[in-house]
């Protein structure tokens, strides 16, 4: 075990920097990585854009062809109840305990290539790297692509790694997309049986950990001069959607003082929610959908719908600012004699990274003579779900000018070849117990 280990070390440390690799042309990893990443592109909804959402007919063409990928690098697949796609690689030693690698692959509206597919893709091409080496790993491999991370179909997000993890609440399956389509529905018309949910829940003693390569979605990469870094812990996230009433009427007829506008109300809530974000250190809050009833420009509005997203590193800023916004939207409803109805769809606290995969993924990038910086990610990944399973870590990729959920995003083939080969030298020598297995 300990010379194959070894042997494995030695063909990932040969060259001479991850970025001359003896046995392949450069960035030959990579290449792939980026050509698979632009084929995963072309499966949208959104014509030109990126859009792939969550159990969609678009979601199963990429499990189709994803999985396909996974069975030639010799992974066992299935799809879980949640929809997610699972590739498994038993490990050599006899029970060997489980070490899952994995992102998303449903994407926001109008999304760039790189969120979530990046991760799947990558763990997917080191996977395959091994088996072209012929070394097996001690331990189990399960590269997981979850869907619903994000809440681009329905209200509400990590589906499939909160399903994996058991904190799904059964609730959750009575959401309904903008069509009216229930969770529930769409599982089953993708093929899931929703009654099976709870039976996807892993168990914590079966699992060595979570690791996720994941684009920054930030700046801060970029800004030290380094290809990757390991992410040190994650933002904790409330979300709820708001609905205001009022009542409608003829834009030429309702007198000014009589009216009970929705759209003004909802307008002067924006405002106080933005005013909340920056009159309070740490705490991030966003609208980012809106929508309007009955939308015509000749009518005053009766009903406005809004999302709302609040972040903090620290748990007690958070739950302040949600408590602070929920005041002062509830006043200026009954200023405003409108009706006010909110409903939380999301709630996870902030995690920290696991120290030993932390020192683990950075020993991993120092040995084969990659730059490494640790930062915390104020982005939400499958990771917070997973933190109720088992220790998590997460390798970020720098990404152009820290855009994100953005479709001109980008990032570079040497950066991923860099992604690779961390996560290559991080499995080589991966031990659970922050003692080296070789
Ligand atoms: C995940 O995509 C997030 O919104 O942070
Ligand atoms: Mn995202
Ligand atoms: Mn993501």
């Amino acid at each position: 075990m300990a010379a194959r280990l070894w042997d494995f070390q030695f063909a990932i440390a040969e060259g001479t920097s991850t970025h001359n690799m003896p046995r392949h042309p450069r960035h030959a990893l990579a290449a792939r990585v980026m050509s698979r990443l632009e084929q995963l592109a072309a499966i949208t909804s959104g014509g030109e854009e990126i859009s792939r959402f969550f159990l969609t007919q678009e979601h199963s063409v990429a499990v189709k062809l994803i999985s396909g990928w996974m069975s030639e690098a010799g992974l066992a697949v299935e799809v879980d109840a949640a929809g997610t796609l699972i590739g498994r690689k038993e490990g050599e030693a006899r029970a060997a305990k489980t070490l899952l690698i994995g992102s998303h692959i449903d994407t926001v509206r109008n999304a760039e290539r790189y969120d979530g597919c990046l991760g799947v893709v990558v763990a997917i091409e080191a996977m395959l790297e091994l088996s072209r080496l012929g070394k097996r790993l001690p331990y189990s491999v399960e590269v997981i692509a979850f869907g619903g991370e994000e809440a681009s179909r329905f209200p509400s997000m990590f589906i499939g790694s909160r399903a994996l993890s058991g904190s799904l609440p059964p609730g959750v399956l009575d959401v309904t997309d903008s069509e009216g389509i229930s969770l529930r529905t769409a599982l089953r018309q993708f093929g899931c049986e929703p009654s099976r949910i709870s039976e996807t829940a892993r168990r914590g003693t079966d699992l060595l950990g979570y690791i996720e390569v994941h684009t920054e979605q930030g700046p801060v990469l970029e800004g030290e001069g380094v290809s990757v870094g390991v992410v040190t812990m994650m933002s904790g996230v409330s979300r709820f959607c708001v609905e205001v009433r009022g009542k409608s009427g003829h834009a030429g007829t309702v007198p000014m003082q009589m009216r009970r506008d929705a759209l003004t109300g909802a307008a002067e809530m924006l405002l106080a929610i933005e005013n909340v974000g920056r009159s309070t250190a740490g705490l991030l809050a966003t609208v980012g959908t809106f929508s309007i009833k009955p939308d015509s420009v000749s009518a005053v509005p009766e009903q406005a719908d809004f999302g709302v997203d609040v972040r903090s590193p620290v748990d007690g800023v958070r739950r302040g600012g949600v408590r602070e916004i929920d005041r002062r939207l509830r006043a200026i409803a009954r200023l405003r004699r409108l009706s006010f109805k909110s409903t939380e769809t999301f709630n996870e606290k902030a995690v920290a990274c696991d120290q030993r995969l932390i020192r683990q993924l950075t020993a991993a990038a120092e040995r084969i003579g990659v730059p490494c910086i640790g930062l915390p990610s104020g982005a939400a990944h499958d990771g917070l779900a997973l933190s109720h399973l088992c220790p998590i870590g997460m390798l970020f990729v720098r990404c152009k000018s820290g855009v994100s959920h953005q479709a001109e995003k980008s990032v570079s083939a040497e950066d991923v070849e860099t992604a690779i080969r961390v996560l290559l030298e991080f499995l080589a020598q991966f031990s659970p117990n922050g003692r080296s297995l070789a």
